[in-house]
């Protein structure tokens, strides 16, 4: 039976993302499509609020039972267990809130999920084939998200432009377009939330391939171009500062250093991230520079710098290469 207690920080989030998006005046109806023993959907439910139906569906037989037994409780908070194969679309969509949840990749439920969110609600999606996305095995990576991926440090944030470039291009196929509010890497997982709208449908994404000779981001490794990637933000500031850990986390102090991480970081969206030590390594600095007083550094010289939940010592800036390692220099020990 599938669980997987170190998701309890992810399931945390998609509690704070329910409580931060209640609708006013009607109830919501939202999709688990893939529940295993239902403890995502059954929290969004009971925890974050607000809908009815929650529908959680399974296709393994030993699964559903557990699933029937853990949804029974919650019946009459509007839990509905229905056993199908969830890369079948459902007949009938329109759901407020649909939540993707797969081991390993979720390319082969893309279609159906689409398929069911309404227009203006909100899709979640997590990838557990980080390996793939973030360039460990290049040839699956074409083979399944028909990108070029990037590796090394660098790979993981990759590999979720990657991903929203996916789902960005398989949402334009069903006439609409998508906007990320929230999209993250944790631990060895991505995971998204995007809202699917046919406003401003004609407007075009951005997406696209980015390579060293015309790259003025953080330095690539060697070799082609990448991509296709979403180069635009990762983060919608505004829908992001409405969330707030709630009173049921089972990871309150994580989940709170994470929002607050994802908070500032939305105030820069620019793509990859530089570290200290990679900027020494690149410039032949004998150490690196320490991380606060570089940041400083870069705000004083009126650039917005702050750090990335990526990485323990990533951050973004709006300084283009040249400024951020003339500043590196000058913050560095010598
Ligand atoms: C990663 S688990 C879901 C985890 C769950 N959301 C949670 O929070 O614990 C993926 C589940 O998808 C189910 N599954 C795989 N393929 C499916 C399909 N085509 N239709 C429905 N369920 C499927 C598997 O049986 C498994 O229980």
């Amino acid at each position: 039976m599938f669980y997987n207690p170190a998701m309890e920080l992810d399931r945390d989030v998609a509690v704070a993302v329910a409580r931060a998006s209640l609708p006013t005046g009607r109830a919501r109806r939202g999709w688990d499509m893939l529940s295993a023993t239902g403890i995502r959907g059954l929290r969004v439910l009971h925890e974050g609020g607000g809908f009815h139906p929650m529908v959680l569906s399974e296709r393994d037989g030993q699964a559903i039972d557990v699933l029937r037994e853990n949804a029974a409780r919650y019946r009459e908070e509007g839990a509905a267990v229905v056993r199908l194969d969830a890369q079948r679309p459902v007949s009938r969509g329109g759901f407020d809130y649909v939540d993707l949840d797969p081991f390993g990749s979720p390319v082969p439920f893309i279609e159906s999920a689409l398929a069911a969110v309404a227009d203006d609600g909100l899709l979640a999606v997590t990838a557990t084939d980080l390996p793939v996305l973030a360039g460990a095995n290049r040839a699956a990576c074409e083979r399944r998200y028909g990108a070029r991926p990037l590796r090394g440090r660098l790979g993981p944030e990759g590999g979720l432009r990657i991903l929203l470039a996916y789902l960005a291009g398989a949402t334009r196929r069903t006439g609409r377009r998508l906007v990320p509010r929230l999209a993250y890497v944790l631990g060895h997982h991505l995971r998204c939330y995007v809202t699917v709208t046919r406003h401003d449908a004609a407007t075009p994404d951005p997406v696209g391939w980015i390579g060293d000779s015309t790259w003025e981001g953080p330095r690539l490794p060697p070799g082609p171009a990448v991509g296709p990637l979403w180069v635009g933000p990762l983060f919608d500031p505004d829908w992001v500062a409405r969330l707030a850990p709630p009173s049921t986390a089972a990871r309150p102090r994580e989940l709170t250093h994470l929002l607050e991480r994802w908070k500032a970081e939305a105030t820069v969206p620019s793509v990859l991230f530089y570290e200290p030590n990679e900027i020494a390594g690149n410039l032949g600095l004998r150490s690196p520079p320490a991380l606060a007083p570089l940041l400083q550094a870069l705000e004083a010289a009126g650039y917005a710098a702050v750090r990335s939940h990526v990485r323990p010592s990533a951050f973004r800036t709006s300084a283009p290469r040249p400024v951020v390692e003339s500043v590196a220099r000058s913050v560095a020990v010598p």
